[in-house]
């Protein structure tokens, strides 16, 4: 007989003592059936246990010496690449390292003075709404702009105009614009900064720069044009322009950033001599980049996180 089947009989038994109760005088009854049902209950609960002791006993062990099937398909998520964004702005990165810039990443939370002060935006001029800032409560800023890290990277870098040399600095991040999101716009997306500050920068050097870096990016021969633009920490300011490549029919400009002379009170404000060097700076957007490399009509698609998007990368 196994454990459970003799505390089945014990209950079973147990039962039977129940018809005893009318048998004995009314003032030990109370206290008779209370012990037969504390016993009961002790039973049960006996039986309980070894019935859930005796199921999990029934369980198949493991064989954990069994081959393991490594080409069965995985659940779908588990596929995991790297965002297509990443994928280009690893490119951009590339392009630049090779073309001998060094790198800087951007601060995805920053303040007043990287955002507007350092970049000689005057105290409440309008060209400060311009930028559709976010602020948190304590009054920090999500860049709007890659911007915001020129100072930083200007102040990194001078010890290579003293030693005789030029700072030439990429600077990929993640921006910040508080405006309706549509097919050409997004809340948040990613721009390089470019940074480069030597004894004569000019923009002819800027436009080789930018011709140099588009002809990388898009593998293949491509014109650039500028038309004049505004911003307060350049002068002069241009909005730059490229050849639509080839892979979209090859007609007509495309607007993909802006850039200029770096503004001398920019260079003094992180310590640089304007009489001395002189810079030139861009930024453009990533998502820009990649919706035309890929021939993408919407940019919400970046970071609405649809793997059926995501997947054709
Ligand atoms: N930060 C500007 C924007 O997002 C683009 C830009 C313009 C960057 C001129 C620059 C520059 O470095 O020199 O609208």
């Amino acid at each position: 007989m196994s454990d459970i089947e003799k505390l089945r009989a014990e209950l079973k038994a147990l039962g039977a003592e129940y018809a005893k109760i009318k048998t004995l005088p009314p003032e030990d009854r109370g206290k008779f059936g209370r012990e037969l049902n504390a016993k009961k209950q002790q039973l049960l609960s006996r039986i309980a246990h070894a019935e859930a002791e005796a199921e999990s006993a029934n369980v198949a062990p493991i064989d954990i010496s069994a081959p393991c099937a490594i080409n069965s398909p995985l659940p779908r998520l588990l596929h995991g690449t790297k965002h297509p964004l990443m994928v280009e702005l690893d490119h951009v990165v590339a392009i630049y390292s090779d073309m001998g810039f060094d790198v800087m990443e951007s601060c995805q939370l920053d303040d007043e003075f990287h955002m507007f002060d350092s970049l000689n935006f005057p105290q409440a001029h309008p060209a400060r709404d311009g930028y559709d800032t976010f602020r948190t409560t304590e009054n920090f800023i999500p860049p709007a702009h890659t911007s915001t890290m020129q100072h930083r990277a200007l102040k990194k870098y001078q010890h290579k105009l003293t030693s005789g040399g030029q700072i030439a600095v990429g600077i990929p991040g993640r921006v910040f614009r508080n405006e309706d999101a549509d097919a050409t716009h997004e809340h948040t997306f990613y721009q390089c900064e470019g940074v480069l500050v030597s004894e004569d920068a000019n923009m002819g050097q800027l436009f080789g720069v930018l011709k140099r870096f588009f002809e990388l990016y898009y593998g293949q021969k491509l014109n650039i044009k500028t038309q004049p633009g505004y911003f307060p920490f350049t002068e002069p300011s241009a909005e730059f322009l490229i050849e639509k490549p080839a892979s979209l029919g090859g007609k007509g400009w495309l607007e993909m950033g802006g850039c200029g002379m770096i503004h001398p009170n920019v260079l003094k404000m992180a310590g640089i001599d304007p009489q001395q060097y002189h810079g030139f700076a861009w930024g453009g957007g990533i998502d820009r980049l990649a919706m035309l490399k890929y021939g993408l009509s919407d940019v919400r698609y970046f970071e609405s996180g649809k793997l059926d998007f995501l997947e054709e990368f």
